[in-house]
């Protein structure tokens, strides 16, 4: 089932709880909440209490991606604060094992992230531990920012690497996505699109992302 999971990061956060239900009642399936700490990433966003006012706002499932080094100090705590599904980095962890357990231990899915230049290779044990893949389609740090034309051939690469292995590993794409481009991402294997300015962005976002989800396009 393919997912859009808009990003907060795009949107009024002086207007938050607004603007969440506007997502949810044009069908958003989750949350996407960037959490950034200015050490792996150059920017810094949201942390443990928004993820809690959030979840107490919304019914929708928090997707926490962490962009956080050592995030095996946090992840936990995330799923704590609401987050049904927390992601690491693989550039971030050497210990992407225990981290993963640790979020599924807690009680939620655990994702591993990976960034535009991380090869799949690197993937090679984590992914076993991980319930998803995401996919960063942008350096990680900013929304708005161009979707790299050469992560359509990984989302290929990653489609064909689970399968070949039996995994069940969901794939989620993050960054530059949008409706020039979300029929691609979908019809290469990308389950869980993102898309933070392609919604928040818009006029309407309600009426982007019904737009986005009627342009999605089924792999198999
Ligand atoms: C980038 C974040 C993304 C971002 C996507 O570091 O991980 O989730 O919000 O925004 P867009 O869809 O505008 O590229
Ligand atoms: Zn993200």
């Amino acid at each position: 089932m393919i997912e859009i999971a808009p990003s907060i990061l795009s949107a009024d956060f002086a207007r938050l709880g607004e603007q969440i239900k506007t997502v949810e009642q044009a069908g958003a399936s989750l949350l996407h909440v960037d959490v950034m700490d200015g050490r792996f990433v150059p920017n810094i966003t949201v942390g443990l209490p928004v993820v809690k006012a959030i979840s107490r706002a919304t019914r929708l499932p928090i997707d926490a991606h962490l962009m956080i080094v050592e995030p095996g100090r946090y992840a936990e705590s995330f799923v704590k604060a609401g987050a049904q599904m927390v992601s690491i980095h693989i550039e971030a962890d050497p210990h992407a094992h225990r981290t993963l357990s640790a979020i599924r231990a807690a009680g939620a899915q655990a994702g591993i992230a990976f960034n535009p230049a991380t090869p799949l290779s690197a993937l090679e044990e984590a992914i076993k531990f991980a319930d998803y893949a995401l996919l960063m389609s942008v350096n990680p740090g900013f929304g708005g920012q161009e979707f790299i034309p050469e992560s359509l051939e990984k989302v290929r690469r990653l489609r064909k690497m689970i399968d070949e292995r039996g995994l069940r590993t969901r794939i989620e794409i993050d960054g530059g996505v949008d409706i020039d481009n979300i029929a691609d991402v979908t019809g290469a294997g990308a389950e869980i699109i993102v898309a933070g300015s392609a919604i928040f962005g818009a006029g309407d976002p309600g009426v982007a992302l019904r737009k986005l989800r009627e342009a999605t396009v089924l792999w198999v």
